[in-house]
């Protein structure tokens, strides 16, 4: 699925926010894993598939055509197509008034050479992830660096 709703839980978490209807969600409660990639400039269309159609009602894997393999780290798949995943063990699943909050535990994350720095950093120039506008309905490129964290607001203190 394509999940906009989520972000950084603790220093080897994420959590994610998602429908507890949805077939990954009954995958995530079956196999108590799974994997997340970025989405990116050259992947937006598989990306966007994702969350326009069901696994319930296609196979999204033979339709989008992308390649998977098992990660070596928890039981879940790894979609090829991203430069970069995360492969997480599920840690905590809440479920409310149909909504499910899924916290992972971040046993690994794969990337591709084509992303990464001379230090073996991602470096995100290379690997231009997108971010969902949910007022517009685009997605829109990550990229242009407007200041220094931990640094710029310090000429404020
Ligand atoms: C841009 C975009 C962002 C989305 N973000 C979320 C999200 O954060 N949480 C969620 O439950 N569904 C989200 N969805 C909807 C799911 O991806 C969609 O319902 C999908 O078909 C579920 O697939 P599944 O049933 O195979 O798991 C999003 C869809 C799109 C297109």
């Amino acid at each position: 699925m394509n999940a906009a709703w989520g972000g950084k839980c603790g220093k080897t978490r994420i959590a994610l926010n998602i429908g507890a209807g949805h077939m990954t969600t009954e995958n995530i409660r079956r196999k108590k894993a799974f994997t997340v990639s970025f989405a990116t400039k050259d992947t937006v269309v598989i990306s966007d598939y994702f969350g326009v159609e069901s696994g319930k009602n296609a196979d999204k894997i033979a339709k989008s055509g992308v390649h998977v393999r098992k990660s070596a780290f928890v039981d879940a798949s790894v979609i090829e197509e991203y430069p970069v995943t995360l492969e997480c063990r599920l840690a905590e699943l809440q479920e409310l008034d149909g909504e499910a909050r899924v916290v992972g535990e971040v046993v690994n994350m794969s990337a591709d050479s084509t992303v990464l720095d001379e230090n073996g950093k991602i470096d995100a120039g290379k690997l231009q992830p997108v971010s969902y506008d949910a007022v517009a309905k685009k997605y829109r490129l990550v990229g242009e660096i407007v200041g220094n964290a931990f640094s710029d607001g310090k000429a404020l203190k």
